[in-house]
Order: C-alpha cells, then sequence, then structure tokens
C-alpha cells in the first residue's frame, strides 16, 4: 500500500513537473488567477518561443487574432461596433456571423442625452451580448471629434467638444469593460473626415491635439482603464497613424501611461520594422483574411494596405535585429496582460447563448432613444400633439415607415427583431383618438429609382400637401440613411433627394408642420425653418425609434436632450471649410482648437442652433449662483453651486451646462469652454441644488513651449446656462498664484 502511494505521488509530481513545464492546466503560476497579473504575464512570457509572441499579435481571422493552444493562450474575439454588437464573421462579408442582437442609439445620440450614467449602462448591456457570443472584445467607442459637420461618421461618435465626448467615452468604457470585455477606444488620432481618410496627412497643431482631438482617449485610458486603442487610417504631420512614435509611444504610453494594447485599424499598416518601433502592437486583419480582402475591389479603390505583421516579414526583422526582441516582448505583456485583466485566462468563453436583446437591455436601448431626441424649435408649443386639440395627423416623408436605426458602414447593427418605424410608433400610440394618415412624400435617394424622376417627385410632393391640407398636424420625417450617412463618405449638408421641396410644399399647405431628422449631425434648415413650427433632432434612434419617437410627440415623453453638435448656418460659416477636403491629400487644421462652438463664438458668429441647445415642455430657471473658494490656489478646485427650478407644469430634465472663460491669458483662447454638466429630474416646481466642481485641469491650456498643461493665475469667469448661448449665471473667480 505504502509503496503504491509513494509511486503515486511520484507519479502526480513528475506529471505536474511535466504539465507545468509545458503551461499545462492548472500547475503553471500564470495560471493561478490569485497572484498578481504582472507576475503571471512574466511567467507566460517566459514559456513562450518567439514564434509563438510573434504569431499572437496578428489577425488569424478578419475578427480574431490566433490562439496559442499549447499555452492556452486565447484569440482575441472581437467585435464591432459602439452600437451594438455587429458579427464577427471570419470573413469581411459578415456573412457566416451575421446574427440579431440589440440595435443601440448612435453614438452623438448617446452624447446628446448628456447622461454618463445611461451611457454606462448602455455600455454593460452591449458588454453582456458580446460575452453571450462568447467573444472578448468589443471595437468601440468611437470618440473622433466632430470638427467636419458632414463627416460621415459624427453619427458613431460624441459631437464637437472634448470634455462632453470624454465623459462619454469613459462611461462607455466603464460599461463595457465591467463585463469582462476588452474595450477600444476609437480611432487614434484625428480621423475626422471619410474623404481619402486612408490616404490624407492631418497637419494638426500639439495643442488642438491636445485640447481637442486627444481628451477623450486620454480620459478613456486614464479614467476607465481602456484595455485597447485602435491607431487610425490616416498620417499625423507626415507619419501614419499606424507607426507614430508621437501618438502611440511618447504620448499614449509615455505621457498618459496606457498599459493596454494598441490595435491598427483594419488593414491600415504600413510596414513592419516602422510599426513595431512606433509602438503598434497588434496588426488587423491577418494575413490570410487580407488575402480575401486584397480581391475586393475597395481593397485598392479606397486605399486599404495591411499585411506587415505576418509571421514570414516579422521574424526577419527580428531575428537581424532591427527591432530588438525586448519590444516585441513589450507588446506580448501588454496582449497578455489585458487578456488576464479581462479575465480571459480564468473563465472559458461561453458557447454562443444568444441570450442578447433581453427586456432590460431593449429598456436601455428605448430610455436612450427618447433621452437622446433634441427638441430644437418648438414655436406655438404644435409640440406635444395633445388628444382632443388634435384629431388628425398626416405621416409623411422618406424616414416615416422605415427605421433608420443607425447609419451606414461597420458600425451597423441588424436588430434581432424588425424595429417598429415612427409610423408604426405612431399608430400604436394613436390608436382611436387620432386618425392617422400617411404618404410617402419623397423616395429617399437611392431606394426606388422609379420614385425619383421630376414627375414621380411632383406626384409625391402633391400627395403629400392634399394629405396635409386635410389634417390637423403634419410630421414630416426627413433625413438621411444607412446610404446617405455611412463610413467611408461624408454627406452633404443639404438634405438630399429634393427633401427640402417636400418640406416647403407641406408647411405651405398645413402652418402646423413638425419637421423629425434622422441625421448623425448638423442638417442646413434655413430654406425651410422660419416656415416650420416644429423641429425635432432625432439622429439614429437605434431599434426603439418608433415608440420613442411616439413617445415625445404624444408628449408621453419630455424631451430633455441637448446638441452636443453645432447646427450651422451655411457650411462657409464651418471653421473646417477653408481647408476640406484638403490639397494634395493634406489637411491643414488651420483653425486650431477653435472648432465648433468654440469656433462660433469667437468669430461672434450666429449658428442654427448652438451646442448645447435643446427645448423641454417644460421651462427651467437658475438662481443663486456660489463659487466656493472665490481665490482659489493652484492646484486647488473652484466647488460652484446653483438653484435649478422647474418653472412649467411637467415633469421634466434639465442639462446644467457650465462653460468656463479664462479672462486674460497669455495665449488665444475660447470665450467658453464647457467644463462641466449635470442632467438633472425636477418636478413641476421643485428646486434642485446643483453642485459641481471645476478642477485644476479645468483652467489649463495645453502650452507647446512647455508641453505641458498650465493653468495662468488671473480671473476666471463660470457661465451656467442652458446652451453655449443661452447662459444664465455668471461668477468669477480668481486663480492665485
Ligand atoms: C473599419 C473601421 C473601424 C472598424 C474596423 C473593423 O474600417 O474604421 O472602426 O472597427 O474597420 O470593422
Amino acid at each position: 500500500m505504502e509503496f503504491d502511494r509513494v509511486v503515486t505521488c511520484m507519479g502526480a509530481v513528475v506529471m505536474l513537473a511535466a504539465l507545468s513545464s509545458c503551461g499545462g492546466m492548472g500547475a503553471a503560476p500564470y495560471r493561478n488567477a490569485k497572484l498578481p497579473m504582472e507576475q503571471r504575464v512574466e511567467d507566460l512570457l517566459g514559456r513562450m518561443t518567439l514564434e509563438e509572441k510573434v504569431d499572437m499579435r496578428s489577425g488569424g481571422t478578419w475578427m480574431d487574432t490566433r490562439a496559442i493552444p499549447r499555452l492556452g493562450i486565447p484569440a482575441l474575439k472581437m467585435n464591432d461596433g459602439p452600437l451594438g454588437v455587429r458579427y464577427w464573421s471570419p470573413d469581411i462579408s459578415g456573412t457566416k456571423g451575421s446574427f440579431g442582437t440589440t440595435a443601440f442609439p448612435s453614438g452623438i445620440s448617446m452624447a446628446a442625452t448628456w447622461d454618463p450614467d445611461l451611457v454606462q449602462r448602455e455600455g454593460q448591456a452591449i458588454g453582456q451580448q458580446v460575452r453571450a457570443f462568447g467573444r472578448n472584445m468589443l471595437l468601440g467607442p468611437t470618440v473622433n471629434i466632430a470638427r467636419l459637420p458632414q463627416w460621415g461618421r459624427n453619427f458613431e461618435a460624441y459631437g464637437e467638444d472634448p470634455y462632453l465626448a470624454s465623459r462619454m467615452a469613459v462611461a462607455y468604457v466603464k460599461g463595457v469593460q465591467g463585463e469582462g470585455v476588452i474595450g477600444t477606444v476609437k480611432h487614434f488620432a484625428a480621423n475626422n473626415q471619410e474623404f481619402e481618410r486612408t490616404r490624407v496627412d492631418v497637419k494638426v497643431s500639439e495643442r488642438a491635439l491636445h485640447e481637442i482631438y486627444f481628451p477623450a482617449f486620454k480620459a478613456a485610458v486614464q479614467e476607465a482603464g481602456v484595455g485597447a486603442v485602435m491607431s487610425a487610417y490616416n498620417k499625423v504631420n507626415g507619419v501614419w497613424c499606424a507607426e507614430n512614435p508621437h501618438l502611440l509611444t511618447e504620448v499614449l504610453k509615455k505621457q498618459w501611461g496606457f498599459k493596454g494594447l494598441v490595435v491598427s485599424d483594419w488593414a491600415s499598416t504600413h510596414s513592419t520594422v516602422a510599426m513595431e518601433r512606433a509602438g503598434l502592437d497588434v496588426e488587423m486583419p491577418g494575413a490570410e483574411s487580407l488575402k480575401e480582402f486584397q480581391k475586393d475591389p475597395i481593397y485598392s479603390r479606397f486605399g486599404f494596405i495591411g499585411g506587415f505583421a505576418s509571421p514570414d516579414k516579422l521574424l526577419p526583422v527580428v531575428r537581424d535585429g532591427q527591432v530588438p526582441q525586448s519590444l516585441i516582448d513589450d507588446k506580448v505583456r501588454r496582449v497578455l496582460g489585458v487578456m488576464f485583466t479581462s479575465g480571459l485566462f480564468d473563465r472559458q468563453d461561453t458557447a454562443p447563448t444568444n441570450t442578447v436583446d433581453t427586456p432590460e437591455q431593449q429598456a436601455v436601448a428605448r430610455q436612450a432613444a427618447i433621452e437622446s431626441m433634441v427638441l430644437l424649435k418648438n414655436a406655438g408649443n404644435v409640440l406635444p400633439l395633445v388628444a382632443g386639440k388634435v384629431r388628425s395627423i398626416a405621416v409623411i416623408g422618406p424616414n416615416a415607415a422605415v427605421a433608420r436605426t443607425g447609419g451606414g458602414g461597420s458600425s451597423r447593427v441588424t436588430p434581432k427583431s424588425s424595429p417598429p418605424s415612427p409610423l408604426d410608433g405612431i399608430k400604436e400610440r394613436a390608436g382611436s383618438q387620432y386618425q392617422i394618415g400617411y404618404v410617402l412624400g419623397c423616395s429617399m435617394e437611392g431606394e426606388d429609382k422609379v420614385k425619383e424622376t421630376a414627375t414621380a417627385r411632383a406626384a409625391l410632393i402633391q400627395e403629400a400637401v392634399a394629405l396635409a391640407q386635410k389634417s390637423d398636424v403634419a410630421v414630416i420625417f426627413a433625413g438621411y440613411s444607412p446610404d446617405t450617412e455611412q463610413e467611408m463618405y461624408d454627406r452633404n449638408l443639404e438634405l438630399p433627394a429634393g427633401q427640402d421641396d417636400l418640406i416647403l410644399a407641406v408647411a405651405k399647405a398645413n402652418k402646423n408642420t413638425v419637421v423629425v431628422l434622422n441625421s448623425g449631425g448638423p442638417v442646413l434648415v434655413g430654406r425651410w425653418i422660419g416656415q416650420v413650427p416644429a423641429l425635432l433632432e432625432a439622429w439614429y434612434p437605434g431599434q426603439a425609434v418608433g415608440p420613442a419617437v411616439a413617445a415625445i410627440l404624444f408628449g408621453d415623453a419630455n424631451p430633455s436632450g441637448k446638441l452636443p453638435v453645432t447646427f450651422l448656418q451655411r457650411w462657409t460659416d464651418s471653421p473646417a471649410y477653408a481647408n476640406y477636403p484638403g490639397k494634395n491629400l493634406t489637411v491643414e487644421y488651420a483653425e486650431g482648437i477653435y472648432v465648433g462652438y468654440r469656433h462660433f463664438d469667437k468669430k461672434n458668429i450666429a449658428p442654427a442652433f448652438p451646442f448645447g441647445h435643446g427645448l423641454s415642455y417644460s421651462t427651467f430657471a437658475y438662481s443663486d449662483l456660489q463659487l466656493k473658494p472665490r481665490k482659489v490656489a493652484a492646484g486647488q478646485p473652484v466647488e460652484v453651486s446653483l438653484n435649478v427650478r422647474n418653472t412649467g407644469s411637467r415633469e421634466g430634465a434639465e442639462v446644467v451646462q457650465l462653460y468656463l472663460r479664462d479672462v486674460k491669458s497669455s495665449v488665444d483662447r475660447p470665450v467658453r469652454e464647457l467644463k462641466a454638466f449635470r442632467r438633472v429630474v425636477l418636478k413641476p416646481g421643485e428646486t434642485q441644488a446643483v453642485s459641481l466642481s471645476l478642477g485644476p485641469a479645468a483652467m489649463a491650456f495645453y502650452d507647446e513651449g512647455k508641453k505641458d498643461w498650465v493653468a495662468e493665475p488671473g480671473a476666471f469667469e463660470v457661465q451656467a446656462g442652458s446652451s453655449s448661448r443661452d447662459i444664465r449665471l455668471r461668477g468669477v473667480f480668481e486663480l492665485t498664484k
């Protein structure tokens, strides 16, 4: 008996030793979830061959990196995108992996809620759905600044202000990563136009980078611990982002202390040695699936490249010393670190359970859709459509009978069940209380050639006019579609397909005309806004578009959205106008930090609707602004408090915005910059004390000489408002030496 026991024990020791030497199950330190992450990384790194280190750093399929089964290293299993789980298919067409999930509202919608808690819940729901499919990495959020009002991907991102974008990015990443899914903040950096995005060289000042284009990335890294940063297609100041040492190493990894991994945008790398030295960690897609993509005409037409981290390219330059082994190890450490931190080694990825689009997740999508809509105009309180006051409603337009859930491109999400359109939502809500009529009025560009002829257009408009004439109210659903607002193309600022003519004709026929827009950013409304008493910006509200827009129109929900972008009166007013689309593939960001409202304020240009604007069915009064202390020492915060009262007759939410102006500075600074905000829900007559804090960072500007942030002593004016052009209270504090 004794001998047997000894032999058994010996056998166990031998087996354990063998297992641990080849990193088998259980025994090896890197398998021990109780050990510090760094220790697990070093243990595992020490067991890897050079080939394995190279292998795991590039794609195996279109959306996955290669696993290393010998050591139990999983693949990074990626999904698009910021608006919900898209698909992960091994091939670029996505046919092998298309499935329905929850289509959340667009990024610009989430920014328009000014509600970070809600955005975090959205991220959480999306993270849950990534896990439900046994995946582990989400390619979102998109945080690029809306510098160009017609950027094709404005709908995906969080608007023109770096502070608002930062708050949304932090909330979203915390939500996603709280579910054990790696978040990916993208696209680093200055990817602000689709026109020649893979070829343009963005010339931008260091100050504009730090004050405008970097903040959302920096916040995602330093406040949310984002696991991955995606490098952009374009060049910044002459160097491709995917091999830009200033961006990837000096700023991201050294200055900001980023410990995660940099993944390239798809087919956006340009060389092996430069990429490796600059700080790129994972190249997507891998060489195999890239070969399939290279057969697709869009590969060369749109200037895609890629395929530089494949072993046949990388191993030789490591062996001949052009890329030091230590650099390879740093990259592997980062990838392993992100995997350990996200729990990838300590759980078995579930097989796809397909438990997505749960009632809880649908509820988040619906609340977000409702909170995101921005009531831009409501003359004569045409809205809400109160039963008794309104009997018959004409529903008109190319976006009435179609649910425009999102824009086009890699962020496109297929809802699990086909979403009700605005017309469906209105019919459902109206019941027998209202008489609902519907006509198309105008066919969306590219959706029905037959209806796009001049004759057909005229007939459609006549139909719409006839219906409007005999209705109490006309509601026109206008805007864009996934084919007219999408990745890879910038769009027009005018509405497509002659929609302006439709709106003018209907507004002439019915003085109670309401326009509802689906757009991912500003639209030129000048031709008809004077004749239209009510305008609601609905952005792309996701799968709840129908019920949400009905809830707002009939007053079941009180609109509370605020503009995250300036609605300009004309394209020539834009700070980007003078340098778009660039000359010889070079785009000068000559406006520097004067992007969005910063420019309109500095040049004193009247926007059509200002940044931060959004009406409610209620009204709100601001009072008692207090600043403590009024003299603040460098490095200390100023506490701001004020009262907000609901002076209307129904419950509503107000977004209190705090802007700051440096009264006297050695460099040119904006008239106001958003530095804090709070969304408060108030019952009729209720007053709430709102407290906000302005930290030292709020007072600082980026000093290019010092290569650092500087807050100069002197007076600062605090402006509390309901929009950037509706400042209700002001106060001044002094920053002392
Ligand atoms: C696209 C996009 C990026 C997306 C990636 C994978 O080109 O720029 O946002 O995540 O490729 O689809």
